[in-house]
This record gives structure tokens, sequence and C-alpha cells, in this order.
């Protein structure tokens, strides 16, 4: 009998240099994500991420939002190109745009961002700037479902990392996208398991209430699965 598992089918959203893409890549390539890419959409024609997924013979699409009269339009025609791959899951990563309401109801609960602070701590931008201006001793990346509200869907899973004496914003940045590239794949993988599910604004894994988002920190897998 054949083991091959059901892949659900994924659309990625990008607008930059695709770290997050290439870890969800590589993830599925060596078979630890039960997904296929049906294809990778940037708002932005030059987004690096573009060129990874050409490379790993995923299809590509740009859908250039200065094209558009109005947020509204584009977000409009973006839904189409995206429904004619019907995916199970869309994943943004680093896709740096605001969402219409309406963009975001017709995705709920099967869409997922990547954000660069441990939420709801930072959210928008300079994250990083932000965390050290503050003196947190800590600081991370939260992968959660999207809702209405920005940055504001619950938390599914964070990665944390400790900020260190003089670190600049880069040098924690770095960090953090290194985290990153652990928590998103994993998260994807809990989706397509049937084990993630948004319910009156709340994560569901395993059909049971989270209280609290999964955590990881950098190297200690181990950390994860107990938690699990
Ligand atoms: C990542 O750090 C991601 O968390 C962030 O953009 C970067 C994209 O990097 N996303 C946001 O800030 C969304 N609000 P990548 O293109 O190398 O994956």
């Amino acid at each position: 009998m054949s083991s091959a598992k059901q892949k659900i089918a994924v659309v990625v959203l990008i607008s930059g240099s695709g770290s997050n893409l290439q870890a969800i890549i590589d993830a599925t390539q060596r078979g630890d994500l039960d997904i296929e890419i049906k294809a990778v959409i940037s708002n932005r024609p030059d987004a690096q991420g573009l060129q990874r997924a050409a490379k790993a013979g995923i299809p590509i699409e740009t859908l250039d939002h200065k094209t558009f009269a109005s947020r509204a339009e584009f977000d409009h025609a973006l839904q189409q190109r995206i429904d004619r791959y019907q995916p199970e899951l869309l994943v943004l990563a680093g896709f740096m745009r605001i969402l219409t309401t309406e963009f975001v109801r017709h995705y709920q609960g099967r869409l997922l961002n990547i954000h660069p602070s441990l939420l709801p701590k930072y959210p928008g931008l300079n994250t990083h700037q932000r965390a050290i201006e503050t003196q947190d001793s800590e600081h991370g990346a939260s992968v959660h479902f999207v809702t209405e509200e920005l940055d504001g869907g619950p938390v599914i899973i964070q990665g944390r990392v400790a900020i260190h004496a003089g670190d600049t914003p880069t040098q924690l940045a770095k960090r953090v996208l290194h985290t990153e590239h652990h928590i998103y794949p994993q998260a994807i993988q809990w989706f397509s398991q049937g084990r993630l599910q948004l319910a009156d604004n709340r994560v569901l894994f395993d059909q049971k209430p989270r209280h609290q988002p999964f955590v990881f920190k950098a190297n200690d897998k181990a950390q994860l699965e107990k938690e699990e």
C-alpha cells in the first residue's frame, strides 16, 4: 500500500527576501511538511523570494500593488489570483501589506502570518528597535492566525531569543529570523495535520483550546516536544 500522505494545497504571499519561504521549501523538500506549495505571489516584482520559489520549481506570480487605485481593488484582484489555486492554507511570509477586512474574512481560519515580536508586544513595524529601546531582556517572533485586528490574531507558537547587551536591531533581527525558520514550518505542519483550528478567536490544538502559545527556544527542540 502506498504510504504517501495527503498534502494540503498552500499559497504563500511574500514581499521581500523570502527566507521564511525558503525554510518552508526546505522543510517540504526534506519531507517534514505535508504540503504542496501551489504558488508564491509577491506584491513586489523585485522580491528575492520569487527567485527562491522559481528555483524550487514553484509557480510564481507578481501583482504590483502600485498599479491599483485602492487597497480594496488590490486585495480583490489578489484574492482572485490566490483562489485559482484553491488553497487550503494561505501563508503570509514577510508579506508587508495591511489587508482589508473582506480579504481576511474570506480566508478566516486558514490564514497564517509570522510577525517579528512576542505578540501582543510590538505589533506594526520596527519591532527589534522597539524591544531594544524598551530594554526588554527577551524578544522573538510569533506565528498567529490572522484576524481583522492588525497583528492581533491568536498566537500559535513563539520563538524566543535573549537580547544581549549592546545588541543592534540588525543583530537581533538575525537571531529572531533564525527562530522564525523553525516555528513557521512547525505551525504549518500542525495545520496540515489538522491539529490547529481557529475558533471564537482562540487557537484549538487537537480540538482543545490553547491558553498559551507553544514556545520554541533556539536550539531547544526538546522543549517544544515536551510542551506538545
Ligand atoms: C520576517 O522577519 C517576518 O517576521 C517579517 O518580515 C520578515 C520577512 O523576512 N514580517 C512582518 O514584519 C509582517 N508584519 P523573509 O522575507 O526573509 O521571510
